[in-house]
């Protein structure tokens, strides 16, 4: 047990290289005021456990929030940390993600209609974090954001009644009420950027800037690897992008003008956090989250045990008994532990198990976790069906034709751009083939 912890241990140390993150590109001229916007995670805390980007990790995300935020505040701008909404999963990770926003510093979370189907579980564990829900025009709850010169008021709209005449007219007449000097109306409203761009004209004059749940179209020069443009000027509003990928941040910025109180100028960016480090209060929070779900996994597995259907899967010991030397070869590698890793881990997720464990795949359910994992059959497709394979040794037209394993396409099934990225199998097909 503890050599296993010490190789953990070492693996780990090899993965985590130290190269330094990347810069943040931040404008020569900072902002006045900077509002840092999440939006979409869907409850996914992380979204793979291998070696590879994994720029989608909430613990990466956090760690350019705060990278930023911290740069920016050094250099004189008011920042804000906002969630733009559907953040949620199932009922069981919100109290983690709240309790990892905490820790990061969120000030306040807009919830999607779908999030607010989840109100009372969000509500239990805000813990001061002011929430947004979707508003009425009758009743129009706000967020506001005090900046040096100019501030911000959040609305949040949810899914507004498009063709609703009545609706705009009422809501605009409210709006209008919210309005004040040096204050910029930011209404965030979960619409596409077609029906935000019919709907802007609508809402010159009043709304500043309207936050959509939707790309905005882009030229190539508006695209850098670690930066593109999510804004857009049309008919007077501002339309901004909510991040559409879960590694994206929008840093939406408001410059005031020195000369002009009344004048400003906005822009909206999506940063990425790819390259960065996970942030180790946020890892820690998720850690957490993954350490209980596994105990109800664990039961959920018993449970599927008892039932297990006798649906067949041989396993590699059946091919061992007569073919040794291949099975030794194949106990050395990390084929033979794809299910411990996730064990060791606290990772024995369903997601992780089609890529990590055969059986479960076959069967739904892992019976054993030791010397289990990436199998012979997973290479050795001819012989997945049990039936073939308990008669290939003895009858010759069952044998599997010369072209055993066509590598090419076998193993990037699993050892795919996310999980796998430095594959290549020139280098990868001699440290598993015997
Ligand atoms: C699409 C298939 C696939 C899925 C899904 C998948 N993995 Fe992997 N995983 C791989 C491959 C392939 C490797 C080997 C990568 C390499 O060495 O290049 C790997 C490697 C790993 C390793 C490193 C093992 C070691 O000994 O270095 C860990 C840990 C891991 N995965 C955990 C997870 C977790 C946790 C999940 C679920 C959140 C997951 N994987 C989902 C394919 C997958
Ligand atoms: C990661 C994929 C992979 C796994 C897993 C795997 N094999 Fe293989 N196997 C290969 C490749 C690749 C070859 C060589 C094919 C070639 O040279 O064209 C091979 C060849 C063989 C051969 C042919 C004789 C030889 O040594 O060349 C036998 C028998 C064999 N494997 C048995 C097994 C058994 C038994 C297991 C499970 C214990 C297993 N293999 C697991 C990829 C795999
Ligand atoms: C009862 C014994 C027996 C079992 C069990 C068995 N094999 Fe074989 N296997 C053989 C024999 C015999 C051959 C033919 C060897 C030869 O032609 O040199 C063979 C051939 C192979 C070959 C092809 C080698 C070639 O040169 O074409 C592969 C691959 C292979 N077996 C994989 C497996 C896998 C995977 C399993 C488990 C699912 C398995 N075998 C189970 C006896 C067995
Ligand atoms: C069914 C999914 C799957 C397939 C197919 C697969 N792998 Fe893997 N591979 C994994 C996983 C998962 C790991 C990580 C397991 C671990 O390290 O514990 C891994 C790890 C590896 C490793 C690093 C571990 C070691 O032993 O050094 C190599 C090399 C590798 N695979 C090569 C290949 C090659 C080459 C093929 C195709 C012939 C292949 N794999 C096919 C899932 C797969």
């Amino acid at each position: 047990m503890l050599a296993l912890l010490f190789v953990g241990i070492a693996l780990h140390l090899r993965r985590s290289s130290p190269s330094p993150p990347p810069r943040i590109e931040l404008p020569k001229e900072p902002p006045d005021l900077l509002l840092l916007i999440t939006a979409n995670r869907q409850g996914k805390l992380e979204v793979c456990g291998c070696p590879g980007k994994r720029a989608e990790d909430l613990a990466k995300v956090a760690t350019l929030i705060q990278d930023t935020a911290n740069e920016m505040q050094r250099r004189g701008a008011t920042v804000s940390i906002v969630e733009g909404g559907d953040f949620t999963g199932s009922d069981d990770v919100v109290p983690y993600l709240l309790k990892a926003y905490k820790v990061v510093g969120y000030q306040c979370v807009v919830l999607s209609p779908r999030d607010e189907k989840r109100l009372t579980v969000i509500q239990s564990n805000a813990d001061g974090v002011q929430l947004l829900p979707p508003t009425n025009p009758e009743n129009l709850q706000t967020f506001r954001i005090q900046g040096k010169t100019f501030s911000v008021v959040l609305v949040n709209l949810g899914q507004p009644p498009v063709k609703d005449e009545n609706y705009w007219q009422r809501l605009l007449q409210h709006l209008q009420a919210l309005k004040q000097p040096n204050t910029l109306l930011a209404v965030v409203a979960y619409i596409d950027r077609n029906t935000a761009m019919e709907l802007a004209p609508r809402l010159k004059g009043t709304v500043d800037i309207l936050l959509i749940d939707d790309a905005l179209p882009l030229t190539n020069s508006e695209f850098s690897p670690g930066m593109t443009k999510a804004s857009k000027e049309v008919s007077g509003v501002l339309l901004a992008a909510l991040p559409q990928s879960r590694a994206a941040v929008l840093s939406l910025m408001l410059w005031a003008n020195s000369e002009n109180r009344d004048s400003y100028r906005l822009e909206g960016q999506w940063m990425y956090a790819t390259g960065r480090n996970d942030n180790p209060q946020v890892k820690q929070i998720i850690d957490e989250y993954y350490a209980k779900r596994q105990e109800e996994l664990e039961r959920e597995m018993q449970e599927l045990m008892k039932i297990a259907t006798q649906k067949a899967y041989l396993p590699p010991e059946f091919c061992g008994e007569c073919h040794q030397a291949q099975y030794e070869q194949w106990l050395s590698t990390g084929h033979a532990r794809a299910i411990e890793v996730l064990v060791e881990q606290k990772r024995m997720d369903r997601s992780c198990l089609t890529c990590h464990s055969l059986e479960f795949r076959l069967r739904g359910v892992v019976t054993e976790r030791k010397k289990r994992g990436v199998e012979c059959v997973d290479c050795h497709e001819e012989l997945q069906d049990p039936a073939t394979a308990q008669m290939h040794g003895q009858r010759p037209g069952e044998r599997p034709s010369a072209r055993i394993v066509n590598a090419e396409i076998i193993c990037v099934r699993c050892h795919d751009k996310q999980n796998s990225p430095n594959f290549n199998l020139q280098t990868y097909l001699p440290k598993v083939a015997h």
